[in-house]
């Protein structure tokens, strides 16, 4: 497996969490909620592989990228977290889960889905992809930032993080997306404690995927926000923070036991 070294940032201490991004963004969407976990947890805020400061490494897949992360928790000397992960880090978090079950103590979904790709999604992706490589990252930045958020004021901040990315690291994200595999058959397996919170407002999600999460995922529960867009902790940060400080203390229950 090719694994690389990714740019993370830390704050907190405590439990740890580890949180992550969706695409084509970084780790500094979840800075809104930062404030308000931080104080309840060790945060491990890790750039995903070709977003942010990462490099993007010579293969790329959501599995390698979940390994990543694990070399990440390995190089922490940490051997079990709470995996948080935004819409693709959710397919990242899922990823983890199925590989390292052992190392996980709790899973946040945010804005995300256990679902693979239609063919008719692939195609888009690889469109998009050959698009990139042509052209760069205007029209992705245009586009994607207008669907991103339900909120107007968000749409700038948005779309100056997506015209940093790495093209090269946008169109291998997007290969790995649209190869995925489908994660709601055995979503079951997974033991831990699992919130799913999703905006009824998404323009990128259906609202049936957090249902569909909820009810398979045998030990979860469903926050659904209303008026809220793709990037709940970017629009409604208490909102999302509530049901992840939940998650964080329903494990220090569970190791005070
Ligand atoms: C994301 O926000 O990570 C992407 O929109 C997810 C996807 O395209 O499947």
């Amino acid at each position: 497996m090719d694994t690389v070294s990714l740019y993370y940032e830390e704050r907190g201490s405590g439990t740890p969490v580890v949180l992550l991004h969706g695409f084509p963004l970084d780790h500094t969407i979840w800075n809104p909620v930062v404030p308000l976990l931080e104080i309840h947890a060790r945060l491990i805020l890790p750039d995903l592989r070709g977003h942010g400061k990462s490099p993007l490494g010579q293969a790329n897949s959501i599995r390698e990228m979940a390994e990543d992360v694990a070399v990440l928790l390995d190089m922490l000397d940490i051997p079990r977290a709470i995996l948080v992960g935004h819409s693709m880090g959710g397919y990242v978090a899922l990823a983890f889960a199925r590989a390292h079950p052992h190392r996980l103590a709790g899973l946040g979904l945010v804005a995300s889905q256990a679902e693979s790709d239609t063919p008719e999604k692939q195609r888009g992706r690889y469109n998009t992809a050959a698009d990139v490589r042509k052209h760069g990252l205007r029209k992705l930045a245009e586009g994607m930032s207008q669907k991103l958020s339900a909120q107007p004021g968000l749409v700038e901040t948005i779309r100056q993080i997506i015209l940093q990315a790495n093209p090269a690291g946008v169109v291998s994200a997007l290969a790995a997306m649209a190869e995925r595999p489908d994660a709601t058959d055995w979503l079951g397996e997974i033991r831990v404690p699992a919130v799913v919170i999703a905006g009824e407002a998404d323009a990128l999600m259906p609202p049936d995927r957090a249902v569909t999460l909820e009810q398979l995922l045998p030990h979860s529960w469903r926050v659904s926000l209303p008026g809220v867009g793709h990037l709940p902790m970017m629009e409604a940060p208490e909102q999302t923070a509530h049901p992840l400080v939940e998650l964080i203390q329903s494990e220090q229950n569970h190791q005070a036991m």
